[in-house]
């Protein structure tokens, strides 16, 4: 009988049979007698026990000479270890090489960030990089089965089009056979028209900013998901937001555990997230708690917790130096690994360090009527476990089509949220300006040329309704379910101030 052909994620429903996997070396080591392949299959991680005794000399020299990332087809027994990464292992009877890879650029020792994004087509296959994107899919996966379970109905806006969304300062300018035209930044205006048809609907797809800032939340091309609801007013669009994020962070923390283990995540800071429901204040309020004494004591006790624990870093690495000369291989190397994440923390402390003194002036001198900055989302959200709705921005500083309070018309029904531990803003929206004689004023105080909204304006002359929606950024959103510090690792290819390649 030939050998079932399977993935490593299934070898649990395999065990003690013979099978065979088809994949690409992640690591390997050997001793005299036997070869340990670490395989990598897409699915997930198996280490392969390459016996001399169980393939013969010729199959154990292959073997031997399968370097990193080289291909490989593999057939053995299905052998449970709790030990072993994903918990079972392959004892090897069979070996075929498909490729032997020539020398691999990408080694287990660190590699700096710009080095490894130039080979962003080969770190996608480490580890860290294949749990992110896992993420990343179930993710996308929870958003569609949410909305869709919902009742809403997927529809696509264009990529090209004539008129700015979101302000005209972050256009993406192309040729359109003579005509001008731009990528899209938001699909939001049409999808307003697409919520007339049918009620509630959703788009997802791809979004983009001339953003000239070269922060860890800007891409210039990025994926929303943007539904917008006939009918619905700010309360009901919050409750939508926060239904959503608690539906697609139960389904990650379900479907993609070892996942967020490879990732380190703090599983308790998710889990907190969704305890309760989410925070809602007013931009006022955000003010309020932004200015307060409170926030400049939690501040200060910050500045000292980290200046206490750069002390101590620095004594244990004095430590480990003293202990590097004498110590035995296998110490040597604990010690090495160690040195690494005390060098990786205190990166992260000196940083911190630098920053805290400035968030602490930011947030002390905010006044009234300014956006928020990254550094003041960064302060308001420390301060809750779950995200923070802020609601009823000023106006001025808002998109042209959100409705005003009519109870303070300073206002906009607006709503950002702001994801906990630091992330800041993952959503944007608001409800939506249903008057035309209003809507036309905004268009003209904003400096937009009303003829290219002339259909957007049909919207408010035949049948307007109160309507409301908001944007959802999926690289943000995935780089606070993975705890990723930088959104350029939580796509694919990322595209950004100075990075267009590979
Ligand atoms: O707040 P924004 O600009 O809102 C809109 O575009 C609305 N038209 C959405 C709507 O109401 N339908 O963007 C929405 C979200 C932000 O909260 C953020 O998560 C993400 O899109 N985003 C970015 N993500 C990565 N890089 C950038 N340059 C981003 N700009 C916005
Ligand atoms: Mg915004």
């Amino acid at each position: 009988m030939n050998p079932i052909e399977t993935t490593i994620r299934e070898l649990h429903s395999h065990r003690d049979e013979i099978v065979t996997l088809k994949g690409w070396v992640y690591n390997s080591r050997s001793s005299k007698a036997i070869h340990f392949l670490e395989m990598r299959d897409g699915t997930g991680l198996c280490q392969c026990i390459v016996a001399l005794d169980d393939v013969g000399e010729v199959l154990f020299e292959q073997a031997g000479q399968l370097k990193q990332e080289s291909s490989f087809e593999i057939t053995g027994k299905v052998v449970e270890d709790e030990r072993s990464v994903g918990g079972y292992e392959l004892h090897a009877t069979g070996l075929k090489v498909i490729q032997v890879a020539e020398e691999y650029p990408i080694t287990p020792k660190d590699h700096g960030t710009e080095f490894l994004m130039e080979n962003r087509h080969l770190w996608l296959r480490s580890q860290r990089q294949w749990a992110a994107m896992q993420v990343r899919n179930a993710i996308q996966f929870a958003i569609h089965r949410y909305f869709q379970q919902e009742g809403f109905v997927q529809m696509d806006a264009p990529i090209f089009t004539g008129n700015a969304a979101e302000g005209t300062t972050t256009l993406f300018e192309t040729d359109y056979f003579d005509e001008k035209a731009y990528l899209t930044q938001s699909g939001q205006l049409y999808g307003e028209a697409m919520a007339m048809a049918h009620r509630k609907i959703y788009t997802f797809g791809p979004t983009f900013r001339a953003e000239k800032s070269k922060t860890r939340r800007h891409l210039t091309e990025f994926w929303m998901i943007e539904p917008e609801m006939a009918f619905y007013d700010l309360d009901m669009n919050m409750d939508l937001a926060e239904g959503l994020l608690k539906f697609v962070i139960n389904e990650v923390l379900d479907r993609c555990p070892s996942e967020l283990a490879i990732l380190e995540r703090d599983l308790g800071a998710l889990q907190k997230a969704i305890a309760e429901p989410f925070v809602r204040i007013s931009y006022s309020e955000a003010v309020e708690i932004l200015t307060s004494m409170k926030t400049a004591d939690m501040l200060d006790r910050m500045m000292a917790e980290r200046e206490e624990e750069k002390t101590a870093l620095r004594e244990e690495l004095e430590e480990l130096q003293k202990e590097h000369g004498s110590a035995k291989k296998w110490r040597k190397a604990q010690i090495d690994r160690r040195n690494r994440e005390i060098h990786k923390r205190m990166d992260q402390v000196e940083e911190d360090l630098r920053n805290i003194p400035k968030w602490k002036e930011s947030a002390a001198g905010f006044e009234w009527g300014s956006d928020f900055g990254g550094s003041d989302e960064t302060v308001l959200t420390m301060q809750f476990d779950t995200p923070v709705m802020v609601h009823r921005y000023p106006a001025a500083v808002k998109a042209f089509y959100m409705k005003r309070d009519p109870e303070d018309p300073s206002v906009a029904l607006a709503l950002d949220v702001l994801a906990p531990e630091g992330y800041g803003e993952i959503i944007g929206g608001s409800v939506r300006e249903d008057e035309i004689e209003l809507l036309k004023e905004r268009i003209a105080e904003h400096d937009l040329p009303e003829d290219l909204f002339s259909w957007y304006l049909d919207l408010r002359r035949f049948g307007s309704v109160p309507h409301a929606g908001f944007g959802l950024g999926l690289e943000r959103t995935v780089a606070w379910i993975c705890g990723l510090s930088h959104v350029r690792e939580t796509i694919p290819f990322p595209r950004m101030l100075g990075r267009l390649r590979p």
